[in-house]
């Protein structure tokens, strides 16, 4: 079999130690349970700006594109708020989804039985929680042309972006929502605007005709964005599979994520279109940002990277056993009491990033 190929795009902040973590399990990987990866590491982000002078340099992408996967940490930073838009960490971000053509996100949010009482939600809304939000990447107002700046005659400045939404864009997203609903629970929720915005009355229409077309054993309905924000936090375990456009997606993803008690427990997996060889490409990364606040001081949680890099495992390498294992090894830490700060709860035992790091080796080293 050929060599799993893995690019590591630590990024900045905080993605340079969470990353660092998922290399320990890799070793691990490597020596208990036979499994090679050969990695690349790689720059983007303001890493990248600062040794290259762009955010994503032409190699970050041609490896991209030769990867197997891609595991990325983090981009962003104060010390980068006053470079040109397009030079910007964010927009290394973006492009890499773009040119990758990474148009499905995966977001599940779970809270775990050991972290029912750090979500500042009562246990009985959010124990038991396993909701899964597909946002849409690669399209909508992240990308809609017109955009920019503009200063008008009269001297004032108007600011544009534009929402918009093509049938294949919104069917193909549908589609990987009702897929995951088959093998979940078997509900869709779509997330609109389609009160006030036409973009997403054409949204609401298509998810409607894909799901009359090859999808009847789903139940399909709709929401609308403010109405879902609201159903997030009153009673979240309503949804199974929540498909929503780029921007209420991102929104959305990160409420969802304070469900589970931090930021800091979220994966996510961004996927492209499988093409004839079977290839899709794929990026796994944390829902969370860069945190300049806490970079470089060893605090952050590594646990939605690993979990990242679990859900590499399970849809870009069909290694679902080996992904059980990492979650199963993130659990034991928990139910162990080990909290990293962001999670940290009376009576548990604070530990760093790489504390936490060596303690999932450890537990990993118990379960094989
Ligand atoms: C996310 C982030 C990004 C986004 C930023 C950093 C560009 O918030 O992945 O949710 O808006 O998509
Ligand atoms: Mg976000």
């Amino acid at each position: 079999m050929a060599a799993k190929t893995l690019l590591i795009l630590p990024g900045d902040g905080i993605g340079i130690e969470v990353t660092a973590q998922v290399r320990r399990i890799i070793d691990w990987m490597a020596k208990r349970r036979n499994v090679a990866f050969e990695i690349t590491d790689g720059l983007i982000g303001g890493a990248a700006y600062d040794a290259h002078g762009t955010p994503l340099p032409d190699a970050t992408i041609a490896a991209a594109h030769k990867a197997d996967a891609v595991l990325l940490g983090a981009v962003g930073g104060p010390q980068y708020d006053d470079l040109p838009f397009d030079k910007k960490p964010e927009r290394g971000l973006l492009g890499i989804r773009k040119q990758m053509g990474l148009f499905a996100n995966l977001r599940p949010a779970v809270v775990f039985d050991a972290l029912v009482d750090a979500s500042t939600l009562k246990p009985e809304v959010v124990s038991g929680l396993d909701i899964m939000i597909v946002r849409e990447l690669t399209g909508g107002i992240y990308f809609g042309e017109p955009r920019g700046i503009e200063t008008l005659p009269d001297g004032q400045r108007k600011g544009v972006n534009t929402l918009t939404y093509t049938t294949e864009e919104i069917r193909r997203i549908g589609r990987v929502a009702f897929d995951l609903a088959r093998k979940r629970n078997g509900k869709v929720c779509s997330v609109d605007k389609a009160n006030v915005l036409e973009c997403t009355i054409l949204w609401r229409e298509e998810m409607i005709k894909l799901h009359q077309e090859e999808y009847t054993d789903i139940e399909l309905s709709h929401m609308y964005v403010d109405n879902a924000a609201m159903q997030l936090v009153r009673n979240p375990k309503q949804f199974d599979v929540v498909v929503t456009t780029n921007m209420f997606g991102d929104i959305l993803s990160d409420c969802a994520a304070m469900l589970t008690g931090s930021l800091g427990m979220l994966p996510s997996a961004s996927l492209g279109a499988t093409d004839a060889k079977g290839r899709r490409p794929a990026l796994y990364e944390p829902v969370h940002g860069s945190a300049p606040d806490i970079a470089g001081k060893d605090m952050a949680n590594p646990l939605a990277t690993v979990m990242s890099f679990a859900m590499c495992l399970r849809y870009s390498f069909d290694m679902a056993e080996d992904a059980d294992l990492i979650e199963n090894a993130v659990k034991a830490v928990l139910k162990g009491g080990l909290r990293t700060a962001d999670i940290m709860q009376p009576g548990k035992a604070k530990v760093s990033t790489s504390v936490m790091g060596e303690a999932i080796v450890r537990e990993l080293d118990k379960m094989v």
